[in-house]
Parts: structure tokens; C-alpha cells; sequence
């Protein structure tokens, strides 16, 4: 097979909180992630000379070196010099549903899927865990993307944990086109302002994780009770983001007064969601978050919560 064609879904975080600092510099986190429907398409071909392309169907996102669907492809290269010498190098198409810097892991879901292709393209014969490896050396929210599905994630983010799938509920996203966060502005500001309560004992982190491990919304889910899950949504960036951005604080309490189980921003942000029982549902809410703001800049996209990270087109 000369191509591979194969959908990457984005994600939304449950549950995000800030533990503390990390000796590598990043933060620990505790939290539960889940993949939803939206996503983008990425085709990976062979082409004959030792190259790697990338070309994307989105004005803001680059397609040299800076794309982490670029690294992902030239870490295999590195890591795998002799199929790249037999099988020829890669163009890599990015065809984005997914919104640009909007704390859904579009990114990263390209990475993952291009790790993926790859590994069928070159022949590599990688297992899952050895892909979520080569995962966490491009970005954090990779592994959980190759994995997909419902998830505790620990760590920088990058220790798994499947949980008991959430695919019946429905979610409406919604994100100020023009706006983004940058991430690593999200844990600066947090740490300014919270940096002073974070916990960096190794006891005192597993015993937060615990406690969510063993919390509400963990049980919530795996006994489907999804008017408890959207009680207990929760994120820290919220109180950084939220107060720098009056405009998605705005977004959040306009969707929250639409239905559903429950509003929160999802990573770093600005994307907010609400999750909803049904698909009527979110169509409700993505119809009444119209009315409500009839602002073109902002983008809404119905869609449902999925089991699958990385599909492998037939
Ligand atoms: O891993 P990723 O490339 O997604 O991280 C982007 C930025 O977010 C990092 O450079 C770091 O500043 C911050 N980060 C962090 N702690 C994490 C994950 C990300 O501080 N667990």
C-alpha cells in the first residue's frame, strides 16, 4: 500500500487539576480525558524521494519543522533509518475539522495518527505501548490520542488509564474562531498565581490522584450516571483563562443556561463544551447557542464522545 488514510479525533478534558511541579520542568496532572467525534483527516503517502512534506488545508497551521505532524514522522525517521532508506520518504495531508489552538488536542491527534500511518507504512510492526512511548517524546496529550476513548491520565499527562466509555453522550463545542490560548501561557499564568499551593511531595500527588481515582466522577462513569458526571466537571484553567478572557467566561455561562449535563472549558482552552444526553439535545443547544450569540466569529459543532482515538480509513 503506497497510502493511508485515517481519521484523528480531538479530545476534551472531564476533569483537569493541576497537581503540582515536575522535576523535568512540566506540570503533574491529574485528569480524566475523553475523545470526541470531530475529527481531522490525515493521509499519509509514500513518495520516492527522502523527504518529509507536509501540507495542511489551514492557513494558521505550519507545515515545516514546528508541525508536531512533521516531528512525529521525522522522530520515526530517526528512530528507524533503514525503512525510511527502503520505503522512501513521506507527504503528509492534513485536512483540519478540528479547531487551531483551542485546547482539543488537534495537534496532537495528528501526531498520533501520523505515528500510526507510519508505522504501516514503513512496515514498523510498532505494539500500542510502543507507540504511546514514541508518543510522549512529541507532546503530552499524544499517548492519550493514540488510545482514545475514556481516560485517567497522570503524569504530564501521558500515563493511562482506560476508563468505562462514555459513546452514548453527546457534546456541543463551541470556540471564538479568532481566539487561542497558548498552552504554555495557561501553565505559566497558573503557576504565578497557584504555584504556591502546589504539592510536591510524591505521597501527597499519589493521594490527590487518588482521590479522583476513587472520586465522584470516575464512579460516575462507570455507573453511567451522567447527571453526576456533569456535575462534577472541573477544570484548574479555568481560573486562569476564564478571568484574562471575559468573552469565554461570557460563552460558558450562556451555554450553561442552554441544558445539559454540564458546561467547562476543555484544557488549556478557549474551546467550552456541554455534554448532552441525546443528539436532539445538542442540536438544541447548538441551535439556541446561535440565537443566544449570533456572533459569525464564533464557531459551534455538535458532535458525540467516541471510543476510538486513531480509525485507520478502509
Ligand atoms: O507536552 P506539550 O508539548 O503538549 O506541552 C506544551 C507546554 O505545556 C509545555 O511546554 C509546558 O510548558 C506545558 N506543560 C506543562 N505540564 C504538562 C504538560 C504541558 O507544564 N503536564
Amino acid at each position: 500500500m503506497r497510502f493511508y488514510s485515517l481519521r484523528a479525533a480531538a479530545k476534551i478534558n472531564l476533569y483537569l487539576e493541576i497537581i503540582g511541579d515536575r522535576p523535568d520542568g512540566f506540570h503533574e496532572l491529574v485528569m480524566i480525558m475523553q475523545s470526541v467525534a470531530l475529527a481531522d483527516q490525515i493521509t499519509v503517502r509514500a513518495i520516492g524521494v527522502d523527504e518529509i512534506r507536509v501540507r495542511c488545508s489551514h492557513f494558521e497551521v505550519p507545515t515545516d519543522q514546528t508541525n508536531l505532524a512533521y516531528q512525529a514522522a521525522a522522530l520515526l525517521a530517526q528512530e528507524f533509518p533503514d525503512q525510511i532508506a527502503k520505503f522512501g520518504g513521506v507527504e503528509i495531508a492534513i485536512e483540519k475539522n478540528i479547531p487551531v489552538g483551542a485546547g482539543l488536542a488537534g495537534g496532537s491527534a495528528n501526531a498520533a495518527a501520523v505515528l500510526v500511518g507510519l508505522d504501516l507504512l514503513w512496515q514498523l510492526g510498532l505494539s500500542q505501548l510502543e507507540l504511546q512511548d514514541l508518543g510522549a517524546k512529541l507532546g503530552s496529550d499524544v499517548p492519550f490520542c493514540l488510545m482514545g476513548g475514556t481516560a485517567i491520565a497522570t503524569g504530564r499527562g501521558e500515563e493511562l488509564d482506560p476508563l468505562a466509555g462514555l459513546e452514548p453522550l453527546h457534546v456541543v463545542l463551541a470556540k471564538y474562531q479568532s481566539l487561542s490560548v497558548p498552552t504554555p501561557w495557561a501553565y505559566k499564568a497558573y503557576r504565578e498565581q497557584f504555584g504556591d499551593r502546589y504539592l510536591n511531595e510524591p505521597q501527597q500527588r499519589q493521594d490527590r490522584q487518588q482521590r479522583v481515582h476513587s472520586g465522584a466522577m470516575v464512579a460516575a462513569i462507570s455507573q453511567r450516571d451522567y447527571a453526576t458526571l456533569g456535575q462534577e466537571l472541573c477544570n484548574d484553567f479555568e481560573k486562569v483563562v476564564l478571568p484574562v478572557h471575559p468573552q469565554v467566561a461570557q460563552l460558558k455561562a450562556t451555554m450553561a443556561n442552554l441544558g445539559g449535563l454540564g458546561t467547562l472549558m476543555s484544557g488549556s482552552g478557549p474551546t467550552v463544551f456541554t455534554l448532552a444526553e441525546t443528539a436532539a439535545q445538542a442540536e438544541e443547544i447548538a441551535v439556541g447557542l446561535r440565537q443566544a450569540i449570533p456572533d459569525e466569529d464564533l464557531g459551534i459543532w455538535p458532535t458525540h464522545l467516541t471510543s476510538t482515538g486513531i480509525r485507520l480509513d478502509p
